[in-house]
């Protein structure tokens, strides 16, 4: 006797491997109850608001090639999408996978997959990548100091808030999780248009929400939430700036960073400008951080072939040696006013570790090591933050010294440095905002946010799928 499971009101999430589903489910329902005693160890999570929820599944999957898949997206974009048609064409079919290829089309059959079925098979690849294993930190508690609560507004109903939000954030949490970008839109839409004005248990009318997102203490309270959750997604999209990634995966997250403000502003249209302001100033952080530890990512990448080529390192030892470091320290000590003991010994060290053909890891170990020796003595000092963009202006200046004399010299080993320049860079950017949220307290993301100024200093690669031109 077949057992069915009912998935019409369920999303079915790609997840884990996992039984594979008979074509017939949606003919026969199957209770919750039941379809945990059929598929052991499955989970749930609800997605949305409370009473106003979708429920999907962990650990559930349809095979890649069933006819299922076509069935069970329609059956997603139901419970999920109000207009199906025109959100469907933003999630772009991908022909090929890097290095994967083999996996996917090793059967012929399988080549000749749906998009939906590309997508999730997709999904499913790229999850290697990414740290499932993450849950997000807990919230603080509101501060209302000794701010009255506003008219019509009870400590219940702050409480209320702060379990919604929680929720809502844990969904948000879980759909990136499982790469479904697509469905971040519409969880926002759920969160912020559907409170209905009855007040429901789990739900908070639209005029109280209104009423609680203009009051200073929850819009504080709101934002240190998102600087959690917006850092607990950027560590589970990139866990390991270093590591290679597929560039579809890197694409994968630079079009969902394109797309969150614009689903943020449109989810919470009608309300009160400040909590606008102030959301979109995390997400837009948090955009800005992914954008740029994919460029990181994509340049560690491009280095490593060139950090293992002894013939480019050879080159580059030479042209090094022929760079007028006096004439750098000369025209940089007059902007940067370094120490120029310091200097020297990190052109030796610098020369030294090249010289060693290290790896990029090694050089990762370096450049921690340089930040750590010249942020020493603003360790717990309140100038620490200050300190720390000082350093990176001054480093990118001597690179950028050092660039141009290459240039000048026409150096053969040119774009290597360029490269490597561009990485390093980017880098210590990375080391110094992470040093500076651990001395502040803060995540990165809040640092980000807050230090606006530092992040438009950096160049912006890859912007429209630009790519790099190595030589
Ligand atoms: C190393 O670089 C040289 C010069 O760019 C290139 O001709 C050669 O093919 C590279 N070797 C390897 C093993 O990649």
């Amino acid at each position: 006797s077949q057992k069915y499971c009912h998935i019409g009101s369920a999303m079915v999430s790609l997840v884990e491997p996992a039984p594979v589903l008979p074509v017939q489910p949606l003919l026969a329902a199957l209770s919750g109850t039941e379809t945990g005693s059929v598929f052991m160890g499955l989970r749930t999570r609800r997605l949305g608001t409370r009473g106003n929820s979708k429920y999907h599944y962990y650990g559930i999957r349809v095979k890649p090639d069933s006819p299922l898949n076509r069935l069970q997206e329609d059956t997603q974009y139901m419970a999920m999408r109000q207009q199906p048609v025109h959100q469907k064409q933003r999630f772009k079919p991908l022909q090929k996978v890097d290095g994967m290829s083999d996996s996917l089309c090793g059967s012929s059959q399988h080549c000749n997959s749906t998009p939906e079925q590309s997508v999730a098979a997709q999904s499913q690849h790229h999850q290697q990548y990414i740290d499932t294993s993450h849950t997000l930190p807990p919230f603080p508690t509101p501060d209302l100091g000794t701010m009255p609560l506003p008219e019509r507004i009870n400590m219940n109903d702050i409480k209320k808030l702060q379990t919604l939000y929680r929720d809502h954030c844990e969904a948000t949490l879980d759909v990136v999780m499982n790469l479904q970008f697509h469905y971040i839109e519409k969880l926002w839409q759920t969160f912020w248009y559907s409170t209905p004005d009855d007040d429901m248990e789990g739900v908070i009318p639209r005029e109280k929400l209104v009423a609680l997102c203009k009051y200073e203490p929850i819009r504080l309270w709101m934002r240190s939430c998102d600087h959690i959750l917006y850092q607990a997604l950027v560590e589970i999209l990139i866990p390991d700036v270093l590591r290679p990634v597929p560039s579809t995966l890197t694409q994968a997250i630079r079009n969902f960073a394109k797309s969150l403000e614009g689903w943020l502003t449109n989810a919470m249209t009608n309300f009160p400008q400040e909590i606008i302001r102030t959301k979109v100033a995390v997400v837009s952080a948090f955009a800005q951080t992914l954008r740029r530890y994919t460029s990181l990512n994509h340049l560690a990448q491009a280095a490593r072939a060139v950090l293992q080529n002894t013939s480019q390192i050879n080159q580059m030892l030479s042209d090094l040696n022929r760079v007028d470091f006096a004439n750098v320290q000369e025209q940089a000590s007059w902007v940067c006013q370094c120490d120029e003991s310091v200097v020297q010994r990190l052109e030796q060290d610098f020369k030294v570790t090249l010289q060693q053909q290290s790896s990029l890891d090694q050089w990762a170990t370096w450049l921690d090591n340089v930040v750590s020796q010249v942020l020493k003595p603003h360790q717990g000092s309140p100038s620490f933050p200050k300190a720390a963009r000082q350093f990176l202006l001054k480093w990118s200046f001597y690179s950028s010294m050092v660039i141009r004399d290459l240039t000048l010299r026409s150096a053969a080993s040119f774009g290597s440095f360029h490269l490597i320049r561009l990485l390093y860079d980017e880098y210590m950017f990375y080391l110094v905002e992470h040093r500076v949220a651990q001395a502040t307290g803060e995540t990165p993301i809040a640092v980000m946010g807050e230090f606006s100024d530092l992040t438009s200093m950096m160049p912006s690669l890859m912007e429209k799928g630009k790519t790099l031109i190595l030589v």
